[in-house]
């Protein structure tokens, strides 16, 4: 078998167009401009990269994008007052703070300083319980970009096993809690899982997000199965270096009915799910219809 490739570049394009064309009706009909704030402090240069990204395909959407760049010694206390000043912002409906933060600055602390109604990550502990306890909720943008691709391609996802490998907070958690409210039979495995292979064979979806350059091979994989790879894994590449996921594509792909693609599969959805979430929570800001296809 050779799996279908799961294509989120051009996925993430129709998100976008789907967003543009919200925020185009938003201004048209009710004269609101979704605005989204990004902070980051410091100059990991990955995060400038997502930043500059992120803010390009907010002004391409026609949303109104902020940046604000803090000195990697910043305080805490300086950093939550620009926290504040977003949360009183009428026309920031959306705020989103790099991670990771400098070792100094307590992360929980901040994210949780942030209005959950502009909380686009889905980060702060009040969504994180909206989503477990299946209520309405801002969702983690990676995740939601997962269960998109996932409904596109198998329609109900009700009553299958589900594997998901990693239990990070921005990842692994939330996208089991996703799966959980699709009624799959949800397992979360890990670097302590006895026999992962044999946990990972039984999964009709497999998601793998630890962060271990191609650490899933074919052996791992249910005939058939739809495999999401959330890794971005930079490696030696002979004089240079390539990007590739937790799984091994060319492996995987042998056995797997349907499949994602590093670079070109989970990345481009993450960004296109935060300016989802932006308009989502824009309209909500405004007591307005939700968009369709947006959120869950
Ligand atoms: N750093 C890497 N991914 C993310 C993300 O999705 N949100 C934030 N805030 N920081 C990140």
């Amino acid at each position: 078998m050779v799996a279908d490739v799961i294509d989120g570049k051009a996925f993430a394009a129709a998100v976008r167009g789907k967003v543009a064309e919200h925020v185009a009706r938003l201004k048209a009909d009710h004269g609101i401009t979704p605005g989204l704030a990004v902070v980051l402090v410091g100059e990991d240069p990955a995060s400038q990269v997502y930043v500059r990204n992120k803010g390009k395909q907010t002004v391409e959407a026609g949303m109104h994008s902020v940046e604000h760049r803090m000195d990697r010694g910043v305080s805490e206390a300086d950093l939550l007052a620009m926290v504040e000043q977003l949360n009183a912002d009428p026309a920031i409906h959306g705020i989103l703070v790099q991670l990771p933060l400098p070792e100094h600055l307590n992360a929980d602390l901040v994210i949780n300083a942030i209005d959950p109604a502009k909380d686009v990550d889905g980060f702060h502990i009040s969504n994180v319980g909206l989503l477990g306890t299946g209520q309405k909720s801002m969702v983690p943008c990676t995740p939601l970009g997962c269960l998109m691709m996932l409904r596109d391609r198998l329609g109900s996802l009700s009553g299958l096993n589900a594997v998901v490998i990693g239990r990070s907070n921005i990842v692994g958690k939330p996208m089991a809690q996703l799966l959980l409210g699709e009624s799959c039979t949800v397992t979360i495995a890990h670097s302590r899982t006895k026999d992962i292979e044999a946990v990972c064979r039984n999964a009709d979806i497999l998601v793998a997000a630890v962060g271990r350059p191609e650490m899933v091979t074919g052996n791992w994989v249910k005939p058939g199965a739809t495999v999401i790879d959330v890794g971005i894994n930079r490696v030696p590449n002979g004089e240079k270096t390539k990007l590739v996921g937790d799984c091994d594509y060319a492996d995987c792909a042998e056995v797997a009915g349907a499949i994602t693609p590093v670079p070109g599969g989970v990345g481009p959805m993450t960004i296109a799910c935060l300016l989802a979430n932006t308009v989502t929570a824009c309209c909500r800001a405004n007591g307005l219809d939700e968009p369709e296809g947006l959120t869950v």
